[in-house]
């Protein structure tokens, strides 16, 4: 029987270099998709999986993320006094209660699989999920949903996957695949970010991960890997050969907010599914594509 998943570690501490100068005063996961932060889906596709404690992984721009998710009581009342109840309930919707937000301090860049390591303490020994905001996934179930609900069934570790390019290979951790069975794969090896004639598959891995806390002692036992970073990646792969791990196709869309073009795609897929932005983006989007 799998241990139900509890906490989810946010890393968010990225410096947002594509998306200046945007995200020079702005941490780039504040920036909106619609009218919402990038940060806020992920914390909105964790709470549809169950998670209650959040554990972001900041650098720069701490402050304004903490802000987001604390009550502003000024702006309540300001709201409150024009009767403004939309607006309200969108300041509401953003709450995180307290005691169930922690902050830690990722103070260098030393990569993804350091920015886990420094929430260690927080996680403590129970299995954990981590999302990368970048990726944005809109599923029903959402996708951090599909995950835990693979890992009830074969406990262990889970990742998300999608099939990429093989010319896209270069920007993903790949899996190698041992098998498959309804969308379930169990893996037996991945990298990170081969080139498109070494990946050992197109099915990459899409920033959403429920881990087991084992891999905590070996990313702290991990020297630096692809980049000069300390890499998740290889610290799964290692689990792998050890311990249960599978992936799970995920169904749904799925955009990789980490460039402005597929921050862009975001936008205009959120937006089509408002339906009081839909009619109004499609004609617009109509008369900008010249007549083929
Ligand atoms: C990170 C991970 C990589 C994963 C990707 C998903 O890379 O290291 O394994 O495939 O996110 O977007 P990054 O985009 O931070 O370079």
């Amino acid at each position: 029987m799998a241990t139900s998943v509890r906490k989810a570690v946010l890393p968010v501490a990225g410096m947002g270099t594509r998306f200046l100068p945007a995200s020079k005063a702005v941490p780039k996961v504040l920036l909106p998709v619609v009218d919402k932060p990038l940060i806020q889906y992920a914390v909105e596709e964790a709470q549809a999986a169950g998670i209650h404690e959040f554990i972001f992984v900041t650098g720069r721009g701490e402050a304004a993320i903490k802000d987001h998710f604390e009550r502003d009581d000024a702006l309540d009342a300001y709201l409150a006094a024009r009767g403004d109840d939309a607006a309200l309930a969108a300041t509401a919707g953003a709450l995180l209660e307290s005691g169930t937000a922690a902050f830690v301090r990722q103070e260098k860049p030393l990569g993804l699989g350091h920015a886990v390591l420094c929430a260690r303490d927080l996680i403590g020994d129970e299995p954990f999920a981590v999302l990368l905001p970048d990726e944005l996934l809109l599923g029903d179930p959402p996708g951090l949903a599909q995950l835990v609900d693979v890992h009830g069934k074969t406990g262990g570790s889970v990742v998300a996957l999608a099939e990429v390019p093989q010319s896209e290979t270069g920007r993903y951790g790949i899996v190698e695949v041992a098998a498959e069975e309804e969308r379930i794969v169990t893996l037996s090896g991945m990298v990170e970010k081969p080139a498109p004639a070494e990946a050992p598959s197109r099915l990459a891995l899409i920033g959403r991960y429920v881990l087991q806390p084992t891999i905590l002692a070996r990313l702290a036992a991990q020297g630096p890997g692809a980049g000069g970073e300390i890499q998740l990646t290889d610290a799964m792969a290692a689990m792998v050969r050890e311990e249960p791990f599978h992936g799970v196709r995920f169904t749904g869309q799925r955009f990789d907010c980490g460039s402005p073009a597929g921050y862009l795609q975001a936008t205009i897929g959120c937006a089509l599914q408002r339906p009081e932005l839909r009619q109004d983006l499609l004609s617009f989007l109509r008369e900008a594509m010249p007549p083929s």
